[in-house]
């Protein structure tokens, strides 16, 4: 049991086969309370309750100020502390450069990366308080790749922006106790591609793959949970690749 006693806040966490329901998963099996915390589409509410009695379901679109901090002074009332944040929220969109409209920016850059300073905003003054308190967020390989396999342009940069908040937030939040790093998954075997990758381009993605496969949404829980345990006491700044060997620099 690594994360006895601790209360995490995962965003992005309802989809039944999405990452953040994976992590939310793992971190209640090793003895977490979890506040999980999605679109009201996804009826966050509901799935918290399939995990079990001690996680709660929170309806909160990350890209809203005001809704990260009515959600988390909920969240602090219901749970009396919070230890640990995923920022996992993220859409995606196969498009080229010229065909990224500003709505198309605006979309994708507010879940990623406006979500991730909104939602680590809300709760930094409460970790601040503890002087303790470990953030994590979900990158992309696309960050240090330029893209490759899926989303377009603008994914990218939301993602690769992650990580240099990751880092600034890092440096600054480490003397107050909290640790900041981000996971750069390559392909995981979620739904956010929808049906919009052909199979010849998934085959033709497999073949860059030293592994040979993609991931399972729990293999990037597992680097999720070392983040957010003790396992990770020294770790703070960092970028870690979970990829099949897809890139390797
Ligand atoms: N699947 C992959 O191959 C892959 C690879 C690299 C990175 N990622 C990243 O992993 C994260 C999780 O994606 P996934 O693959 O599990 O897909 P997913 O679609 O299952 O998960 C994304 C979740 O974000 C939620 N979300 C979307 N907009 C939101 C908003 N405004 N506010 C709150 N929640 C919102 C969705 O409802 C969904 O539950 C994303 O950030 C994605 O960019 C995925």
């Amino acid at each position: 049991m690594l994360l006895e006693n601790r209360v995490a806040v995962i965003s992005g966490a309802a989809t039944e086969n999405g990452i953040g329901l994976a992590t939310a998963r793992l971190f209640a099996e090793h003895g977490a309370a979890v506040a999980l915390l999605d679109l009201g589409r996804q009826h966050p509410d509901q799935v918290a309750s399939t995990i079990g009695k001690a996680h709660k379901g929170y309806v909160c679109n990350v890209t809203k100020k005001d809704e990260c901090e009515s959600v988390a002074r909920q969240i602090v009332e219901d749970f009396g502390h919070v230890d640990v944040l995923i920022n996992n929220a993220g859409i995606t969109q196969p498009i080229r450069i010229m065909d990224v409209k500003p709505e198309n920016y605006d979309a994708v850059l507010d879940v990623s990366l406006r979500g991730m300073l909104y939602l680590s905003q809300v709760f930094i003054p409460h970790m601040i308080s503890r002087g303790k308190g470990s953030i994590a967020s979900t990158s992309s390989v696309s960050a240090l790749t330029g893209g490759g396999f899926f989303g377009g342009p603008h994914y990218s940069a939301a993602k690769a922006g992650m990580l240099g908040l990751t880092k600034d937030m890092a440096r600054e939040l480490a003397p107050k106790g909290i640790r900041v790093n981000a996971v750069a998954p390559g392909m995981v075997d979620t739904d956010i591609r929808g049906d919009l990758m052909s199979k010849e381009t998934f085959n033709k993605i497999l073949s860059t793959i030293p592994l040979g496969r993609i991931a399972s949404p729990r293999e990037i829980a597992t680097v999720f949970l070392f983040l957010a345990s003790d396992l990770s006491s020294f770790v703070t700044g960092a970028t870690i690749d979970v990829n099949g060997g897809m890139f390797i620099h």
